[in-house]
């Protein structure tokens, strides 16, 4: 009784607050500080921009699943037992005289189809073959013709490989006595005559064991994968079964008011994307409006990926680790039209909340000069078609003062700086024990959000953080400790907060997951 007592008190006090926040007569405008309208929010991860890590089996159909863009090969030679190596890491000849394997030894495949490739090394330059069509050198800064290798796998060993030059012969590796020097010297050259076959032994020159280093698994490599005939089936079937109507209602029932929705650059030229992005997620994202709309909840739109990559890592579907984004006024262009596309098509929904600009922006390689010239722009692309958006700033990741975009924000409204809270991949979290971590968020977050919190400055988003953590083997218990404190501290954020994300195959990672197996609770 006395429960459903507060529950009507509590509603009344919300249509109070709503009726002060959206009246016009009296001319106020929303109070963004008003703990009422903050945004408590999942965001839809890997459904619009592909993150293989959250849906494995989305993987499952390519062939040769394990040589996608950006995966980086080492080869060994059966016979020297070297690796394959640029020299400088790039810009000069491919020896085979490394007893180790690093950066420099690692060439990162651009996929042409399920056997041809291009092997990018550390510097970026493409192995080729040089004029005289043996030797083989990392010179070039375009993949062409001389650049086209294909990779033959031994059917019973598929890390034994044979690479196969565009001059129809085999790479070797193999000893070269030098003029003068008494010392040997291991030389790739691409002539090992395709003709003669192999055994496979560990006496054949072309024989390499391969080894992987780093991969990726985003957009890019899932619609490159499956090729232009099999992505657009894989990926329909994907946007259509991965989040439905049900997914809204449940999250409205659970005490969620929004959601962060992921999208890809390539949405913006849908049907036809530039290849080998596929369309159909448009219609998936106009799905998300409508069913938001039926059960009230509010849509944060979210640049994910944007053109060349701003972060290098899958989920901005970098095609090979590299990042080129905001490098040429083109490029910034081209993304500032992406933001007015989405903001255009959406501004007369009552769901259309906010907008952010780009995810995710990663220190050094984009400069806090390049991103505020974006974000000028771009602001100024949502405020032509909506007075009402928020629109969300990105803070960069790595060394930076969490301030940095205080200065571009000055003077904009409605402008919102997002945060992202993980207790992981820093070293610092190793080796924290259970209380450790909740100590952590307690103190810590609370400092850093403090820090960018302030009374006339932009709001603050946690736009993703996830109750998961280095602790092995924790209990429900501590699960539930940990996820309650950040909730506490999040909640602290003056726009709100978006957990990340709503469906995983790793059950912390799912906040479906979370709220139906009583971790989490709002
Ligand atoms: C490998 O060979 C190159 C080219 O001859 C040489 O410059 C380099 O010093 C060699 N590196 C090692 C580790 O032997
Ligand atoms: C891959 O591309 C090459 C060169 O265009 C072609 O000859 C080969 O048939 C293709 N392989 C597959 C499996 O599509
Ligand atoms: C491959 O066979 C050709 C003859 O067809 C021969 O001249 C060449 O030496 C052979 N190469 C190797 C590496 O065995
Ligand atoms: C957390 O904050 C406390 C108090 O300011 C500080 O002493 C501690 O070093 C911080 N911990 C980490 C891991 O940064």
């Amino acid at each position: 009784m006395t429960k459903k007592k507060m529950e009507l008190i509590k509603f009344i006090i919300s249509l109070l607050v709503l009726f002060c926040v959206v009246s016009p007569s009296n001319g106020s405008t929303v109070n963004p500080h008003n703990s009422h309208s903050r945004v408590k929010a999942v965001n839809l991860g890997g459904w619009l921009v592909t993150e293989g890590w959250i849906k494995p089996s989305l993987f499952d159909g390519i062939p040769n699943k394990d040589f996608l863009d950006g995966t980086g090969l080492q080869f060994k030679s059966v016979t020297t037992k070297k690796y394959l190596c640029a020299e400088l890491g790039g810009g000069s000849i491919i020896v085979a005289n490394r007893s180790e394997a690093s950066g420099w030894e690692a060439f990162k495949l651009w996929r042409i189809n399920e056997s041809i490739f291009n092997f990018r090394v550390f510097n970026n330059q493409f192995v080729g073959l040089k004029g005289n069509g043996v030797d083989v050198v990392a010179e070039s800064n375009e993949p062409g013709r001389s650049e086209t290798f294909q990779i033959v796998r031994k059917s019973d060993d598929l890390n034994r490989v044979r690479i196969k030059a565009p001059n129809g012969f085999f790479l070797q590796a193999s000893f070269h006595f030098f003029r003068n020097l008494a010392k040997t010297e291991e030389l790739v050259t691409a002539d090992y005559a395709a003709g003669n076959g192999t055994a496979w032994g560990d006496d054949d020159p072309s024989v390499f064991v391969v080894k992987t280093s780093g991969k990726l698994e985003g957009e890019f490599q899932v619609t490159n994968g499956y090729g232009p005939h099999k992505a657009p089936q894989v990926m329909s079937e994907h946007w259509r079964t991965y989040i439905v109507e049900e997914d809204f209602k449940f999250m409205s029932k659970n005490g969620l008011n929004a959601v962060r929705i992921p999208v890809g650059w390539w949405i913006a030229s849908d049907p036809s994307p530039p290849k080998p992005y596929v369309g159909g997620s448009l219609r998936a994202l106009d799905n998300a409006f409508l069913w938001a709309e039926k059960y009230g909840l509010k849509i944060i739109i979210d640049l994910h990926a944007a053109p060349d990559s701003q972060n290098g890592w899958e989920h901005s579907a970098s095609r090979d680790g590299s990042v080129k984004w905001g490098k040429t006024d083109d490029n910034i262009c081209q993304t500032v039209a992406v933001i007015e596309f989405l903001t255009a098509r959406y501004a007369k929904s009552p769901s259309l909340y906010a907008v952010e600009l780009i995810n995710e922006p990663r220190a050094p390689y984009v400069t806090l000069e390049e991103l505020n010239k974006y974000y000028k722009a771009g602001y100024d692309a949502v405020r032509k078609h909506s007075s009402t958006a928020y629109v969300v700033f990105s803070n960069r990741i790595g060394d930076i003062d969490t301030r940095e975009l205080f200065a571009v924000a000055r003077g904009l409204s409605r402008v919102v700086i997002d945060v992202h809270y993980y207790n992981l991949f820093v070293d610092i979290f190793n080796d924290m024990t259970v209380q450790q971590n909740i100590d952590f968020v307690h103190t810590n977050r609370t400092q850093q959000l403090n820090y960018v919190t302030t009374s006339n400055g932009p709001l603050t988003f946690v736009g993703e953080w996830v109750a998961e953590w280095q602790v092995k083997d924790a209990s429900k218990e501590e699960l539930q400790r940990f996820g309650k404190a950040q909730l506490e501290v999040y909640g602290r954020a003056s726009f709100g907060w978006a957990y990340w994300c709503l469906k995983n195959v790793n059950n912390h990672w799912s906040m479906e997951w979370m709220i139906k197996n009583g971790y989490i609770k709002l």
